[in-house]
């Protein structure tokens, strides 16, 4: 079986429907470690729990013992750690939560696994896999005009979580270096999709969309991102998984650039579409407010890499992608509310009441 941390987050989330998807007849369990914070929700993969195919363990990936615990009781053939605080913002305001857990949380993890693979018998070692998920914005932030990032780019984090997830990236790079401990590492651009939580970007301009509230957006609203759908990341994962080489980084993206305004504007017109407003159309809802404190300008994969040695290619356009995106959140009331507790409430008023339209 594997394990998987953070398997109860958006992404992580994403990938176990994917794992089980793609294996059809031959399914090889999950194990999913998850503190459930704010951003942990079993009710992504509650149909896999209530299978038996995926279990959950409830607990920090900075506690070695549970850690520990989990390796000796579910023996995994791989570790996929999607574990991680995530959000930008969220990091600006608390950057403490982020050092915990992917610094301090990945070393923890790193430690214990590198005892539990050090004593396998010789076959399993050889096969054995960590695959570390992370993220472009280790790599800083691009002008208009520079190349996209590729794995020799010099790391630039900027924000505390970028920052945060580029040491735990050292980390990683380190342990193979040092340890020879067999590692992969994808540093992947912005996600999207179903399960998305609704503090960023595209899910909470759905969300506020829908409840005729005010779509924010920071600055000039010309930052530049490069968006790929969750199905397309979490098939990168288990392409990588297969046949990436032990100690090498894979940059994943879907080469699709968008600026901030056109991709609220794009949800907007498929809003009118599918649920038109009563009150006007969506755009009008449009509000610029202060611009995020150090806000990186533009991110850009250029997967090259991926695509040569692995043969990933995504398979959504953006289009396709927030159609499919748009749609989830329409049928999935359930889930909504599921997430938005008052928690979610107390966040919003914290990073959206001191921005001045
Ligand atoms: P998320 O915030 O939606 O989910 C994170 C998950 O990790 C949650 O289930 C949470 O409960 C769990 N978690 C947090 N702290 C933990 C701890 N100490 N111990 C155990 N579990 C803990 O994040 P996501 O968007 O799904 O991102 C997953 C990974 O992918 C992260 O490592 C992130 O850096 C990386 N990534 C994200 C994006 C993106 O666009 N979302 C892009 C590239 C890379
Ligand atoms: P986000 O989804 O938080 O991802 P990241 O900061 O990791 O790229 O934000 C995506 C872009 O959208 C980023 O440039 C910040 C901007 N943004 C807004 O303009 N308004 C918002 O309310 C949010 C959450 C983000």
């Amino acid at each position: 079986m594997i394990l998987i941390t953070g398997g109860a987050g958006f992404i992580g989330g994403n990938f176990v429907h994917h794992w089980f998807e793609r294996q059809r007849a031959s399914s090889e369990p999950v194990v999913v470690f998850d503190k459930l914070t704010y951003a942990g929700n079993p009710v992504t993969i509650q149909k896999h729990l209530d299978s038996g195919l995926a279990s959950l363990v409830h607990a920090d990936i900075a506690d070695r013992d549970a850690v520990r615990q989990a390796l000796v009781q579910y023996r995994p053939r791989a570790i996929l750690h999607f574990a991680a605080e995530s959000h930008v913002d969220r990091s600006i305001h608390g950057p403490g939560e982020f050092i915990h857990t992917n610094m301090v949380g990945t070393f923890c993890l790193l430690e214990e696994t590198r005892a539990y693979w050090s004593q396998l018998a010789e076959v399993d070692k050889a096969a054995f896999r960590f695959l570390h998920v992370s993220t472009d914005e280790v790599y800083g932030s691009l002008s208009d005009t520079d190349p996209a990032f590729s794995e020799t780019t010099a790391y630039a984090p900027n924000s505390p979580y970028s920052a945060s997830k580029a040491g735990s990236d050292h980390l990683v790079r380190a342990y193979h270096h040092t340890y020879g401990f067999p590692t992969l590492t994808t540093n992947c651009s912005n996600n999207y999709g179903p399960y998305h939580f609704p503090e960023k970007l595209i899910p909470l301009m759905i969300l506020n969309a829908l409840e005729g509230k005010p779509l924010p957006v920071y600055g000039d609203g010309l930052n530049v991102r490069d968006w790929l759908y969750v199905r397309d990341h979490c098939e990168a994962i288990c392409q990588v998984l297969e046949k990436g080489r032990l100690g090498e980084t894979y940059n994943v993206g879907g080469k699709n650039e968008v600026k901030n305004i056109d991709v609220v504007t794009t949800i907007c017109r498929k809003l009118d579409a599918l649920r038109p407003r009563a009150a006007g159309r969506y755009e009008d809802l449009i509000t610029y407010v202060k611009d995020r404190p150090g806000h990186d300008r533009r991110y850009a994969i250029d997967p090259s890499k991926i695509e040569r040695e692995i043969g990933w290619r995504p398979a959504e356009t953006f289009t396709s992608g927030i159609d499919k995106t748009v749609q989830w959140f329409l049928d999935n009331d359930a889930w909504i509310d599921s997430v938005r507790s008052g928690a979610y409430r107390d966040w919003l008023n914290t990073n959206y009441q001191g921005r001045v339209a």
